[in-house]
């Protein structure tokens, strides 16, 4: 779950990222429990305004959260699903810091 702390000034991005951690994990076992693999696309994915070095407080630091959570506890139900996640980012600088962790990403 996402810490207030790392959101001084940009407690909106908090909330969004509250809602985003609910929804992803409520879809990504619905979608888990009929398909084999998800994909989950972002496709303006940042970082932005990130206060926290491995990106816990952003977009896609929230969706690569609840596709591992996701992954495991769909595991111990017995549905071995493949996860990938897409990571679009036309900045340069952002992209440098994105790359790592869109590499790393598939399961
Ligand atoms: C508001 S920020 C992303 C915030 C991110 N979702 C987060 O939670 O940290 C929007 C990002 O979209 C990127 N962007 C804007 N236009 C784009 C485009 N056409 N293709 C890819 N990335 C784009 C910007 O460089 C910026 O990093």
């Amino acid at each position: 779950m996402p810490a207030l702390e790392d959101y001084v000034d940009r407690e909106q991005a908090y909330v969004k990222h509250i809602f985003l951690e609910r929804y992803l994990e409520a879809l990504f076992h619905k979608t888990g429990s009929s398909y084999s693999h998800i994909v989950y696309v972002d496709g303006f994915a940042g970082p932005w305004q990130s206060s926290h070095e491995t990106f816990e407080d952003t977009s896609f630091g929230v969706a690569l959260s609840a596709l591992r959570k996701s992954k495991v506890s769909l595991k111990l139900r017995g549905r071995d699903v493949h996860m990938t996640a897409l990571l679009v980012e036309k900045h340069p600088e952002a992209h440098t810091k994105l790359a790592p962790c869109s590499r790393a990403f598939q399961t």
